[in-house]
């Protein structure tokens, strides 16, 4: 087995752990000029403190509201209603009212293809136009008001379009990240219920034409409900034509460039994006309209101190996460920002290609992951130094824990010393960010998502729910309802109420481990419970070993996230082959291609071991604790409560054996 370093943020709340981020006293204060000239001042968080309903509704203000609310906030825990009565259109507030300002001309993305000199420039006029003639596509199909669009798309201009289009129409998209499989997409399709996909026929990675559309063939196949499949043409890929396909180019560009936007109500649907969960099936979060788009405005306009008129803002997720639907569609296009989208890998044609795009935009903020972070300090400091990159001015990080080295790395070979690095917090289910530093306020720690934003009651409690004190650790929580909450699971009222509100009486509980330190700053520790978390993807474990057991050969599996030195965990699987089948060399390549086939590449385990016993409980739990020792090189812990405790033995007498 392959030796790893243990970081000091890896995921989970051992002590030791926690000692170690304390040793963390590095401090960045905010440049001067930035602090001076700061969106937002210490008085956001005094006006919270003194009346958080207030604070909301003044970000709420910010947006442009047909009717205004009547009352701001109904709480029926764990159920809450934001801006009550108030009506809005989404894609009014991102597009139209921007052109109606003035700022037709004003761009809103530069949209930056993989093959280099692929680019285009989409201003708010435009892209008023394309929504337009989007919408009123959707119109002819049939798609009204509350029906669901699966959307399953690369990273090209049509994909905001077609999300905007749905929003305008009060239609609710469900994005499927492209990277998922067949039969990822068909249960969404199915959970959701999705009349119309709109897809592509493929799109650029790795330098190459990546198909879609035979992955969609595939999953509609076995979903009858869905009536049409509309395919944006973009690598001119042969695709198979089904009776219910529909060219983009020949409905959309047919279509009026005007269309009228109803407002509506504040509470009506926006989106369902799916977030893995401990019980396999993903779990369709859902969210709304008013309080969604007044959180990521807002804390868009915060957290990156957005400047609409000279800002070139980057996010580089992908639209498929959460982090895309809000900070790189509906948060900064709220506030009439200029945005950079690119479509490909980091390294094509080669590793300096982020670096070459800021260069190239003059970026002056750039929001990325942890695990993309370490991937580059992997490739050298070299490379980032060959471009100019002194346009930046914001760094921010999310997804998963940033080390202190990452931090501090991405501090100083991106952000050329200058540039505040906010660490951002959230989840799919909290809608936009809660925990972050802000850039002209606060005196950033390496590793630490410092403080909640006004307006955000986290805490840190201990097992019983009490708060506990400075220099203690324990378990995130969420005193109070926030605008961009979820509002339930679709379809699963009971699910979201087991799922998130019944660990803690009265509180959200995120899943996640934190600590308070000294100065009362908060670190955030990673999962809790058995959901990897995967360069910033959160699988299951539960999902993986169902995949490794549907293989005829597999008769058991279990996985473990083993801390990973690039990917933040790895994912780790031993598995007890059936009777007849024989342990050769290719079992482990053959597993885990069945895996990215089942549940898509990135669920593709580091590991897979194969064992002849796996470690339960009498009541058959298997004891992941455990093999999290095994897979981490640890001695193994306390095997007491297994039902048989030779079983450890034979599993390290196997370690040799691993691929
Ligand atoms: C989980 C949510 C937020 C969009 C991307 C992931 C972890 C996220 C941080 C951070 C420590 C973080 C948490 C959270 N996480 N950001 N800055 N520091 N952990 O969305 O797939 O819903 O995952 O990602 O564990 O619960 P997601």
């Amino acid at each position: 087995m392959k030796e790893h370093e243990v970081a000091p943020e890896t995921p989970g709340t051992e002590p030791q752990a926690l000692s170690n981020l304390l040793q963390e006293n590095r401090r960045f204060a905010p440049p001067a000029d930035l602090a001076a000239a700061a969106n937002v001042t210490a008085a956001a968080y005094t006006e919270a403190e003194a009346d958080r309903l207030a604070f909301w509704e003044s970000a709420a203000e910010r947006l442009t509201w047909a009717k205004r609310w009547d009352s701001t906030l109904e709480w029926n825990p764990p159920f809450a209603k934001w801006f009550v009565g108030g009506e809005l259109n989404i894609a009014y507030n991102c597009v139209d009212r921007h052109v109606e300002a003035g700022n037709g001309d004003k761009v809103a993305y530069y949209w930056e293809g993989e093959p280099e000199g692929d680019s285009r420039t989409i201003t708010y006029a435009d892209l008023q136009r394309e929504v337009n003639k989007a919408a009123n596509a959707l119109t002819e199909l049939g798609v009204t008001k509350g029906d669901r669009v699966a959307i399953y798309m690369p990273m090209i201009p049509e994909l905001p379009v077609a999300m905007l289009a749905c929003a305008r129409v009060g239609a609710i998209h469900s994005v499927v990240f492209g990277g998922f499989s067949a039969s990822a997409l068909q249960s969404r399709i199915e959970d959701a219920d999705a009349k119309l996909v709109i897809t592509a026929d493929g799109g650029y990675r790795r330098g190459a034409p990546s198909a879609l559309k035979p992955t969609v063939d595939e999953a509609v196949a076995q979903t009858p409900g869905v009536e049409h499949v509309l395919v944006v043409r973009r690598t001119g890929q042969e695709v198979a034509a089904q009776e219910r396909d529909i060219w983009w180019h020949d409905l959309v560009e047919r279509q009026s460039d005007q269309h009228e936007a109803q407002p509506h109500d504040a509470e009506d649907p926006l989106y369902i994006l799916y977030t893995s969960g401990t019980t396999g099936k993903p779990k369709g979060i859902l969210h709304t309209t008013g309080g969604y788009l007044t959180q990521t405005a807002w804390t868009h306009h915060a957290v990156f101190d957005l400047k609409p008129d000279t800002d070139i803002y980057w996010c580089t997720a992908d639209i498929g996460w959460v982090t895309g639907h809000s900070y790189i569609v509906y948060g900064p296009l709220a506030n009439g920002a200029t945005s950079v989208m690119y479509e490909g890998t980091p390294d094509t044609p080669h590793r300096g290609r982020f670096w070459e795009i800021i260069q190239k935009y003059k970026i002056t903020i750039l929001y990325t992951a942890p695990t993309a972070i370490r991937t580059f300090m992997k490739w050298g400091d070299d490379i980032p130094a060959k471009f100019d990159m002194s346009s930046l001015r914001i760094l921010g990080s999310v997804g998963e824990p940033i080390n202190p080295e990452a931090y501090v790395w991405y501090r100083e070979h991106i952000g050329g010393e200058r540039c505040p690095v906010v660490d951002t917090w959230w989840q799919t289910e909290t809608g936009a960010i809660m925990i972050s530093p802000l850039p002209g306020l606060t005196a950033g720690k390496p590793g630490a998502a410092m403080r909640p934003l006004p307006g955000i009651s986290a805490d840190v409690v201990d097992d019983q729910g009490h708060s506990v004190p400075n220099g203690g650790g324990g378990f995130l929580v969420v005193r109070e309802p926030w605008p961009s909450m979820l509002r339930t699971i679709w379809g699963d009222d009971q699910r979201y109420i087991d799922t998130y509100w019944s660990r803690f009486e009265g509180m959200y509980f995120p899943g996640d481990g934190a600590k308070r330190d000294e100065d009362g700053d908060l670190w955030l520790l990673g999962r809790v419970d058995d959901v990897m978390l995967v360069s910033g993807h959160n699988i299951s474990t539960t999902e993986v070993e169902s995949a490794l057991v549907s293989h005829p050969k597999v008769a058991e599996a279990a996985v473990v996230g083993a801390t990973d030195p690039v990917t933040g965990q790895a994912i780790v699987s031993f598995v007890i082959l059936r009777g007849s089948a024989e342990e050769s060399d290719d079992i482990a390549a053959e597993l885990r291609a069945h895996v990215a086939k089942t549940l898509g590449p990135i669920a593709k385990p580091r590991q897979i071991l194969v064992v002849p016993e796996l470690p339960k409980t009498r009541s058959g739990k298997i004891m992941r604790r455990l093999l999290r020792d095994v897979a981490e090189n640890r001695s193994i812990g306390d095997v007491t409560t297994l039902a048989d405790s030779t079983v450890m033995n034979l599993i390290s007498d196997k370690l040799p054996s691993a691929k």
